[in-house]
């Protein structure tokens, strides 16, 4: 690994994860990750920001051994997470004289997660600052941009926001700024997807703090730092904001084709009615790419077979995990076949209590679906087409 140069006097000293495929044992990282840490040296006093993860702390130290840094005055952490601390106990023990500049939960999740000494922690609250000689760190608290104890870092001087996880994106990339721009989008809205829509009303209030400042580059601790700041905010706004698209997304297992023959049967119906329509077999999607279209959609509709006394299995898994990603959605309904018995729509309803949606008339046969059930799919397409005609984004 190389440190490159921001700007004159900072420097990325991070590391890139080309082989990491999943975070946090959940999340699919398809194009591996970035843990970008930053040094910054003032006339005066020298800091880092964020450091990296634990399986990378060797090229963080030999990234600053050949810069030439031999001491390290302060360490701000703007997260507690692992990816960005984890070599915060490592970092303290080769630079003993350093001190951690963080917030007060933050603080406590240090120690607790890490066993950080209290005693090397300064405590800052939201807008102080903290000098560098000719440069000044100034810190935004910004709760639940993942975490409770969350802040972000702005370096006034530089114009340079140090934003951690928010507007960050899983790319590994040996590019430092931002190349390509709708790689970055789809890649930076997957990120959203995964990791921020659960805290879409507070990231609203803290995106107005960011453009209240004169920020001329996001550096954040995954992925390329934007140049052109508008480009992520104004993705942010978007995502963030109540608006949802003439979309339907369908999440669907099939074990012997009639559930797959309902999906098949509603996905022409939507079409045919001018509605987008993506369906996901739950059986072969990466969970990512669900979350992504969760974004942005008005409407969805789970499909599933009964297994035994409930819905599919991977269909509870992904409907738990859209539940907790909470997204904007207006409507859901549930659609399917069972052989025997089952209460498959009660199972599925239950799981979407973080959601606030308006369920629309299930569609659930017996069996191989017959002329009515397909008529019953059409009728669901219709109330579907009412629904989004009512909220105007037909
Ligand atoms: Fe990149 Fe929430 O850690």
């Amino acid at each position: 690994m190389v440190a490159r140069e921001v700007c004159s006097g900072i420097f990325w000293v991070g590391a890139i994860d080309w082989d990491r495929r999943l975070f946090d044992e959940l999340i699919p990282l398809p194009n591996g990750t970035s843990y970008n840490s930053y040094l910054i040296r003032g006339s005066e006093k020298t800091a880092l920001i964020d450091t990296v993860d634990p399986t990378k702390e060797y090229e963080l130290i030999s990234n600053l051994v050949r810069q030439g840094v031999e001491r390290i005055d302060y360490v701000i952490v703007n997260h507690a997470e692992q990816d960005h601390s984890g070599s915060l106990p490592m970092i303290l023990e080769f630079f003993p004289d350093a001190v951690v500049v963080t917030n007060e939960k933050c603080r406590d999740l240090l120690v607790a997660l890490l066993h950080v000494p209290s005693e090397r922690i300064k405590v800052v609250i939201d807008r102080e600052t903290l000098s560098l000689g000719d440069r000044t760190l100034e810190f935004l608290l910004t709760p639940w941009t993942h975490w409770p104890e969350t802040q972000v870092t702005f370096l006034r001087e530089d114009r340079i926001l140090f934003s951690c996880d928010l507007f960050g994106s899983h790319s590994a990339s040996s590019d430092l700024f931002m190349q390509d721009e709708r790689a970055t989008y789809l890649s930076a809205k997957r990120y959203y997807a995964e990791i921020m829509m659960p805290f879409r009303g507070n990231i609203r209030g803290h995106l107005e703090k960011v453009r209240a400042l004169p920020v001329a580059m996001i550096a954040p601790s995954h992925g390329p730092i934007y140049r052109n700041p508008a480009f992520i905010l104004d993705a942010y706004a978007d995502w963030t904001s109540d608006a949802v698209k003439n979309e339907v997304v369908i999440p669907y297992i099939s074990m012997h084709g009639s559930t797959l023959k309902m999906v098949e049967q509603l996905t022409e119906a939507l079409m045919v009615r001018g509605i987008t329509v993506k369906p996901f077999n739950l059986a072969r999607t990466d969970v990512g790419e669900l979350a992504v279209s969760l974004v942005d959609t008005a409407t969805v509709v789970i499909a599933t077979p009964t297994v035994l006394f409930g819905p599919h299995p991977q269909v509870v898994y992904a409907t738990y995990l859209a539940n907790l990603l909470k997204p904007k959605m207006r409507f859901a309904s549930v659609i399917g076949s069972y052989g025997w018995g089952g209460k498959a729509v009660e199972g599925i309803v239950k799981l979407l209590d973080h959601v606030k949606v308006e369920v629309l008339e299930p569609v659930i046969v017996k069996g191989l679906p017959d002329e009515a059930s397909m008529r019953g799919l059409d009728r669901l397409a219709d109330d579907i087409l009412k629904k989004h005609k009512e909220i105007n984004i037909v």
